[in-house]
């Protein structure tokens, strides 16, 4: 239902910002898209009155006039799908920013209309299907090299099937060309393509959700062990300013055990995000050795550019993730950070005269958030593959007010969260991850694999951990008052022990070489000798070792250096650690007078 795209559907009478509203001859549809002024910028239609219609506008508004011409596009807000994602840099209605800057130069113009998949590049199309086959929707009609790191699986689009008439041989073709046709039990012919469309606000279907059973492992010790996150599943995590929520979005972005990582940099300073798209080219991916860039795909939407553009990025981020995990992929969505995505909401719905909700949000701030983390999850496509996407997403609360709304509602709807404390990142403890309030209701579901794959003791120590770090807390409270000195052994013994284990495991360097990232068998050998030193020190105490002088024992350096002195590949070495420490240990208590 195309309609001609040169039409004048309307003329605008107001102009407010980013929000504009014209009179329209013909009618429109709510969340369609419209060309906006002789310019022709972006819009969509997200209120109408009889015949009045309000939308928002993607670019810089300023120059519009009333009288100015409205063009509606026939389609809702949507994205092209295809060979050429990875690696591109998009904003928030993917306009190819890449592409457009090698165009135009750094200063993006208005108006200024690339498809977002390059239509000249020629993709070589290896067919995988037969004609005269059955096809539904998510079933491949063949591959193509994306990226040496990814192999593309073009896909009939959801809602089509029938039988496959035809599927043009292996060769060269482009974004634009038919790559078969298929035969409805109606009579409907349809045409695939090596590009699909779909619309952003729809989530794209799937036959079935999966149990959340399997880690996402982020290569960050006190996120895997102590508040993990499942393939397929949500975390929020909430910081203020300079608390680390960004380098750990890089981190993730490198380590993330993700097929594919959609990016997306919403409302954050320009500059940072421009340092990462400079930066990202000359990424090695650790998996591969090649660049990262290769299976990563960048959306941006920085602070000062189009607020509607910003509301909408997340939405065109997670479609690309969902297209991706339709072809059996597990993809990771980083957002940074949902905090801005919320004021965007909040100033369209300013400009649009709602009554404002809680703090000026509207009231359908929570309605969107839960729409949003409600397309993460770990399914069996369409197609019968199993896919995942995973969804992170930065958070930062104003002056670190975890009660605010957006917080308080990506609580909700997330299984995870990962509060960044600011005492920790002032007293440079990275990751600032805060164990007192920090959680994960996932981890229960995680320990059939920690138990298979990794050993079968980690839910049990994982536990006794947590346990010791928060009694430490207590006792540290307690400390606070009456000093610690009065505290008896076994209690001074815990806070000593939790310091260790911050020192030795929590505390994590993004630039550290061999630290970066910890495997699960690296991560789950250093959990068991800080706690076999706990357990030795206990013993120690009983036989007269007095604290100070159990941390006075070389190997309690050791143990704090450990996790950076020795890497993935040098598990034998923390073997070792582990044998000097039973016998330094074990040779204290013997040297004591009442240890006979
Ligand atoms: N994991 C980490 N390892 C080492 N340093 C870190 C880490 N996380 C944060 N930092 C330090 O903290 C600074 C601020 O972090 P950033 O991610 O920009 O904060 P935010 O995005 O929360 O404002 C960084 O420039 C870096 O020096
Ligand atoms: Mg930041």
């Amino acid at each position: 239902m195309t309609r001609d795209a040169t039409e004048p559907a309307g003329r605008l009478i107001e102009v407010s910002g980013a929000v504009v509203r014209a009179r329209c001859g013909v009618p429109v549809a709510l969340a369609e898209v419209v060309w906006v002024g002789d310019e022709r910028l972006i819009g969509e239609v997200i209120a109408l009155d009889g015949d009045i219609a309000t939308m928002q506008v993607y670019e810089e508004t300023e120059g519009l006039c009333v009288g100015a011409p409205i063009a509606a596009s026939g389609g809702p807000l949507s994205v092209t799908l295809g060979p050429g994602l990875l690696g591109s840099v998009f904003d928030g209605v993917q306009r190819p920013l890449d592409r457009l800057a090698l165009s135009q130069g750094d200063f993006l113009g208005r108006g200024q209309h690339l498809e977002p998949l390059a239509t000249d590049r020629l993709w070589e199309f290896r067919p995988t299907a037969a004609a005269g086959s059955t096809v539904v929707g998510g079933d491949a009609l063949g591959t193509v090299s994306e990226t040496p790191a990814l192999e593309h699986h073009v896909l009939v689009p959801p809602m089509v099937g029938g039988t496959l008439v035809d599927v043009v041989p292996q060769g060269s073709y482009s974004a634009s060309d038919v790559l078969g046709h298929v035969q409805a039990a109606s009579g409907d012919r349809v045409d695939v393509r090596l590009v699909q469309r779909w619309r952003v606000r729809a989530p794209r279907p799937f036959r079935h959700h999966l149990p959340a059973t399997t880690p996402l492992l982020t290569g960050q010790r006190v996120l895997d062990t102590f508040f993990p996150l499942a393939c397929g599943s949500a975390a929020g995590m909430p910081g203020g300013f300079g608390t680390g929520k960004t380098v750990m979005q890089h981190q993730l972005c490198r380590w993330a055990q993700a097929d594919v990582i959609v990016f997306v940099g919403c409302g954050e300073r320009g500059n940072e995000l421009t340092e990462m798209l400079w930066k990202l080219p000359d990424l090695v991916d650790p998996r591969s050795g090649r660049p990262l860039a290769e299976r990563t795909i960048l959306i941006a939407n920085t602070s000062n550019m189009p607020v509607p553009a910003r509301e909408a990025s997340i939405y065109t981020g997670v479609t690309i993730a969902e297209y991706y995990r339709d072809m059996g992929y597990h993809v990771l969505l980083l957002a940074d950070s949902t905090s801005r995505w919320a004021e965007a909401l909040r100033e369209i719905s300013g400009r649009l005269g709602e009554i404002p909700a809680e703090e000026g949000y509207p009231s359908y701030l929570s309605s969107r958030l839960a729409a949003f983390y409600e397309r993460a999850g770990r399914v069996v496509t369409l197609g019968g593959r199993e896919g995942s996407v995973s969804i992170i997403s930065a958070i930062s609360p104003a002056g670190g007010d975890l009660t605010e709304p957006v917080t308080r509602h990506t609580q909700r709807f997330t299984g995870c969260f990962w509060t960044l404390d600011k005492k920790l990142a002032e007293a440079r403890v990275f990751p600032a991850v805060s164990v007192e309030d920090s959680y994960s209701t996932v981890s229960i579901d995680l320990e059939r694999w920690w138990h298979d794959e990794v050993s079968p003791e980690w839910a049990a120590r994982r536990r006794e951990a947590l346990k010791l770090l928060e009694h430490a807390g207590q006792l540290r409270n307690t400390a606070r008052l009456v000093g610690e000195e009065t505290l008896p052994d076994r209690q001074r013994l815990v806070i000593r022990v939790a310091e260790l284990f911050e020192e030795g495991f929590l505390r994590q360097s993004a630039y550290d070489v061999k630290d970066a990232s910890c495997s699960p068998a690296r991560q789950m050998r250093l959990l068991s000798l800080l706690l076999e030193f706990y357990h030795r020190g206990l013993d120690a105490l009983d036989r007269g070792v007095p604290v100070r002088e159990l941390f006075g024992l070389p190997i309690v350096a050791a143990l704090a250096r450990a996790s950076s002195a020795f890497g993935d590949d040098q598990i034998a070495e923390l073997d070792r650690l582990g044998t000097v420490l039973v016998e330094q240990c074990g040779a204290a208590a013997r040297s004591e007078p009442d240890a006979a």
